[in-house]
């Protein structure tokens, strides 16, 4: 069992060799019709898995195995995984020995299931213990709130940023606690991530891609597919569902037009909204519908990401052909 320093360290010797693997790109055909055969650099491929809500029941570690060992039989195989967040069914509201043995399971899935490095962002999920009750905790528990998904997941903080195959990546903790309630999350960075925020892409060269995770997202159409509220016939789309903050997270993006992508999940739905020159890509969830089969849309599945040194990209979500199991 490797520490999480051990991770990080590992993470960052196989992240340094994506990066210089990424120096001497390999050409390949332009396919526009008629269009002379012209030298375009090889893709950084990336897959992003969010919402894999691994838990004992429902065969979930299976599901979990059988998206990884997809993932690596593609014929372009990534370079690296992105993970975004709910890597666990639920600690928000377990006890401390459920929490463990989701944890430990999750552990144990991607030990044997792969060896690419990962970069993660948390999700509401990981997060144990903020609803105490539920919970049987206090809060004085050495692993409550994101330390324990933190430990597990080999991060020294829950925001982080890393360069890797020409792009920059920004993984962001999108949980906050609900002034309102101190048993619930609101979608928010906080004055201090938002300053973190800032100054990685202020130090960021405005000539390298930047890519921005996030577990919720910081803008979707997903929040908004049910029918308005009878009274008022207004959409909503609560701050757990999206990003409270996203008007001064947008402002930020468009003070730094190298911001192309910003990647979600958390509604386990898929969409794509182009906004002021950023794509946003809420990308389903592994477990479809919490291992239940296809929530609308949205199949058991991952996004690949091809990232081109210009700063456009090709993304494509992928079911892994998963069969639930008979409710
Ligand atoms: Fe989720």
């Amino acid at each position: 069992m490797t520490t999480p320093i051990e991770r990080r360290e590992a993470l960052k010797a196989a992240l340094a060799g994506i990066a210089a693997l990424s120096i001497a790109p390999r050409a390949r055909a332009d396919q526009r019709p008629g269009a002379a055969a012209a030298a375009r650099p090889k893709p950084f491929r990336v897959a992003h898995l969010t919402d894999i809500h691994i838990q004992p029941e429902l065969r979930a570690a299976d599901g979990l195995a059988a998206a990884l060992a997809h993932i690596q039989s593609l014929d372009e195989p990534p370079q690296l995984l992105l993970t975004g967040g709910d890597h666990v069914m639920d600690s928000f509201g377990q006890d401390e020995a459920r929490t463990k043995l989701q944890w430990e399971l999750h552990a144990k899935v991607f030990q044997n299931g792969s060896s690419l490095p990962v970069g993660h962002c948390i999700g509401n999920h990981d997060v144990w213990g903020w609803n105490k009750g539920k919970s049987k905790t206090t809060g004085a528990e050495a692993k409550w709130g994101k330390a324990w998904a933190l430990d597990q997941l080999g991060m020294g903080r829950s925001y982080h940023s890393f360069d890797a195959g020409g792009w920059h990546f920004v993984c962001l903790d999108s949980i906050a606690i609900d002034p309102k309630d101190p048993n619930g999350y609101l979608g928010a960075l906080g004055e201090e991530q938002l300053d973190w925020l800032a100054s990685d892409l202020r130090a960021t060269p405005a000539a390298t891609p930047v890519l921005v995770l996030s577990h919720i997202p910081i803008l979707t159409v997903t929040g908004m597919l049910g029918a308005p509220e009878k009274d008022t016939n207004t959409y909503r789309c609560s701050g757990g569902i999206m990003h409270t903050d996203s008007a001064p997270i947008r402002k930020l993006f468009a003070d730094h037009p190298n911001v192309k992508l910003a990647l979600s999940g958390h509604t386990h739905r898929l969409d794509r909204v182009e906004f002021g020159g950023v794509t946003y890509l809420c990308n389903g969830a592994v477990c479809g519908n919490w291992w239940k089969g296809a929530h609308y849309e949205c199949r058991e599945g991952y996004a690949v990401l091809d990232l081109f040194p210009d700063g456009s990209f090709e993304s494509r979500y992928i079911p892994y052909g998963w069969n639930a199991a008979p409710r």
